[in-house]
């Protein structure tokens, strides 16, 4: 397992995992990113969690093809239950969609008691974890936004009980929308990723605007979150 393999979107996850690291994949797929970490460090060890028999047959493979069994536990289940008796120092739940990972570590919480690190990295509603994180004494320490295969993805890092930051209404909306990281860096690929949002919104409103029954409470929301967009599009 090289680096040659694994997409950039992995590779950059890896660079928040420690040396020796102790981690859960949770849905692991192939288990290329346990394999990774575990062929490079020889003192990491990791558990490759899939729900599906079809990925969770894949990751035995690719773990055994590899020689990698005594560092890579791959086990079928959902979520955070393949925790039962096992403690890892870092989960890393890659690939799904926000408002699935939150689910995910909702249902969980039990399990992440001595978890010092997530990794998260949402498709899409990053937003939902950003919530979850800032609600569950987990402190986001760095965010990436990277575009890959045409595709932008946000990578969010957070870390437990270290001070979460006061904000007012209006700025912990925007941080949890945008991530205060992101928001800070205002990189190109963070521009495009909000222009297009911004155009599917607006897309969105006018076509709520034709319906039957419109519902006005729902624009009104929207427009709120254009209006937040729009604030950082314009901002040097
Ligand atoms: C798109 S893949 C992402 C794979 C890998 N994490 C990555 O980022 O490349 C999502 C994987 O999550 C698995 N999955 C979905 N829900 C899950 C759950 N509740 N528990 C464990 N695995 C789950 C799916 O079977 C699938 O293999």
């Amino acid at each position: 397992m090289n680096e040659r393999i694994l997409s950039k979107r992995l590779r950059q996850i890896a660079n928040y995992l420690p040396e020796k690291a102790n981690f859960a994949d949770i849905g692991s797929d192939h288990a290329y990113l346990p394999c990774f970490v575990c062929s490079q460090d020889k003192n990491a060890t990791a558990i490759a969690g899939e729900i599906n028999e079809g990925p969770y047959r894949s990751a035995e493979r690719n773990v055994a093809a590899l020689h990698l069994t005594d560092q890579v536990k791959v086990i079928k289940g959902d979520g955070l239950a393949v925790l039962n008796n096992q403690d890892v120092d870092q989960v890393v739940i890659a690939g799904m969609g926000g408002t699935l990972i939150r689910t995910i570590l909702m249902q969980g919480k039990d399990k992440l008691t001595n978890v010092k690190r997530i990794i998260a990295q949402p498709n899409v509603d990053a937003y939902a974890v950003r919530e979850w994180f800032y609600n569950n004494n987990y402190h986001l320490i760095a965010e990436e936004i990277i575009k890959e295969d045409g595709h932008i993805y946000e990578i969010l890092i957070a870390d437990k009980e270290v001070t979460t930051p006061i904000y007012d209404e209006k700025q912990l909306r925007a941080s949890l929308l945008f991530g205060p990281y992101l928001l800070k860096e205002n990189s190109v690929v963070f521009q495009e990723k909000w222009e297009s949002e911004k155009n599917k919104l607006e897309r969105v409103v006018k076509q709520m605007h034709q319906a039957k029954e419109i519902d006005y409470e729902k624009i009104k929301q929207f427009q709120y979150e254009i209006e937040l967009i729009e604030e950082v599009l314009n901002h040097d």
